[in-house]
């Protein structure tokens, strides 16, 4: 690709983020060569191989969750703060009032990666009480690893999707410290939120998107309330709702 080209690759995609509202911002990693270490580069280029595979279908969204959380659990995290600048991150981004900042990170200039990543990535920034508020997610994979600052995290998986409500089931709910790791598929732990305990909290997000080729529907977000009904089962009826009325409640 020609650099001219890559660049309007690149704007095309973050156009296609910034639709989905999934990025808002894209922060570009301006760096030295000798600030990053072989080994967080080589595991970026393992994150990239993996999510590759899952979007060729090469493996299933389940084998792919369980190797995203091993190669989450073996990451150095200083090194990878180091290769997101998260410092900078910290400084100067501008936490809202509500809700998340979504910070993405352009990574093309890193020597030693692979100019184009097979996955798209974020770092969420919140302040204490803020959440990546509850949503589902349509044929995505995803995976959250904690940066900075600790969560209260709970995941459910999707057990019915229907035309106003999904039906959960609640599969994980606990703290998660900086580098601790969850993941997202269409068959496992489909709906997340993740709310700031601390003064501040940073979140590193991948997502691979249209992976699922059983589902017809495009990729995306769909925001529910857990704290629906409780009906037989251990279920919840989680009603459909806005991202406006998602970040009214939770945010
Ligand atoms: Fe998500």
């Amino acid at each position: 690709m020609t650099n001219l080209t890559r660049r309007s690759f690149n704007k095309q995609m973050l156009g296609t983020l910034m639709a989905y509202g999934l990025i808002e911002t894209l922060f570009a990693r301006d760096l030295f060569a000798d600030a990053v270490k072989p080994i967080i580069t080589q595991w970026m280029k393992d994150l990239s191989d993996l999510t590759k595979d899952v979007k060729d279908g090469k493996i299933k969204d389940l084998d792919f969750q369980a190797k995203l959380e091993a190669l989450y659990k073996r990451v150095d995290l200083p090194e990878l703060l180091r290769l997101l600048d998260m410092d900078r991150v910290a400084k100067s981004v501008r936490l809202p009032e509500h809700g998340v900042a979504s910070r993405g990170i352009d990574l093309g200039k890193v020597e030693g990666l692979p100019k184009q990543l097979h996955f798209g990535k974020q770092i969420f920034c919140m302040k204490k009480g803020r959440s990546v508020v509850p949503h589902g997610h349509d044929n995505m994979c995803t995976g959250f690893i904690v940066l900075r600052g600790d969560f209260e995290g709970k995941h459910y998986d999707r057990v019915e999707d229907n035309k106003d409500h999904y039906l959960i089931r609640p599969t994980i709910d606990r703290l998660f410290k900086p580098g601790e790791c969850s993941t997202v598929s269409d068959r496992k732990d489909n709906v997340h939120w993740f709310k700031a305990v601390t003064e501040t909290g940073f979140i590193f997000n991948i997502h691979v998107m249209g992976y699922n080729r059983d589902n017809p529907r495009s990729p995306g977000r769909v925001y529910v309330d857990p704290e629906g009904e409780k009906v037989k089962g251990g279920l919840i009826v989680a009603k459909k709702i806005t991202s406006q009325e998602a970040h009214k409640k939770y945010g």
